[in-house]
């Protein structure tokens, strides 16, 4: 069974991104996996500062001091890092990609093997949990692109897309049992 990390990323409190993350995440754990959420949101999570301090130290983690630290232990017991977003502006929120950025410190170019060396598992896998104003090709799209290039890109694999589209308020999850219920066959995929 899977070991999941879902980091969330809108800054709403009544937030359609982690409602169906709650669902998906029940789903989730009712199938046997261990679910841990991440707020990112609300943590202080800066922005890489492209200084090479991880590269320098030899660690797999950043040196930036903020709430990104302690999450550097948990990555190597993380199978599947599930990044939960709204679309902004045809892109991922600010705070998810500061999140993004920081799991710089946990890859790094191998010139021996040509591959990455990583703290995460073997075979870890990479998802996106996409929630959207508009349809599917007003932004969510591209973030899904960008997600699966970067995961594919750095040796990990992809586990699949749970794209909310037209979410204008919660309602518009909860009323709809179809989507509900594909968080639910998604969650217990990542299991
Ligand atoms: C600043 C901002 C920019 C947005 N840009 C887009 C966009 O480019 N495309 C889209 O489909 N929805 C866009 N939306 C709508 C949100 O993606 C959508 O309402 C989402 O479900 C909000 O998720 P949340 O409730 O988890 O914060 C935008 C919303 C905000 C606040």
């Amino acid at each position: 069974m899977s070991r999941i990390m879902v980091a969330l990323g809108s800054p709403r409190e009544e937030s359609n991104t982690k409602l169906l993350a709650q669902i998906m995440s029940e789903a989730a754990t009712n199938a046997g996996a261990e679910v841990e959420t991440v707020d990112a949101a609300r943590m202080a999570i800066g922005p890489c500062t492209a200084c090479f301090g991880c590269d320098k130290s030899g660690k797999f983690e950043c040196v930036i001091e903020d709430d990104m630290k302690p999450l550097y232990a948990k990555f190597p017991n993380v199978d599947v890092l599930v990044l939960a977003t709204p679309v902004y502006w045809y892109g991922p929120t600010a705070q998810i990609k500061a999140f993004m950025d920081r799991l710089y410190a946990c890859v790094r170019f191998n010139a021996e093997t040509h591959g990455f060396d990583t703290c995460f598992p073997e075979g870890m896998k990479m998802a996106a949990l996409i929630t959207a104003g508009g349809d599917a090709f007003d932004g969510a799209d591209l973030i899904v692109n960008m997600i699966r290039h970067a995961a594919q890109g750095i040796g990990f694999g992809y586990a699949g897309t749970l794209l909310a589209a037209r979410c204008t308020g919660p309602d518009a999850i909860r009323g709809n049992a179809a989507l509900m219920q594909q968080a639910r066959d998604f969650g217990r995929s990542l299991a």
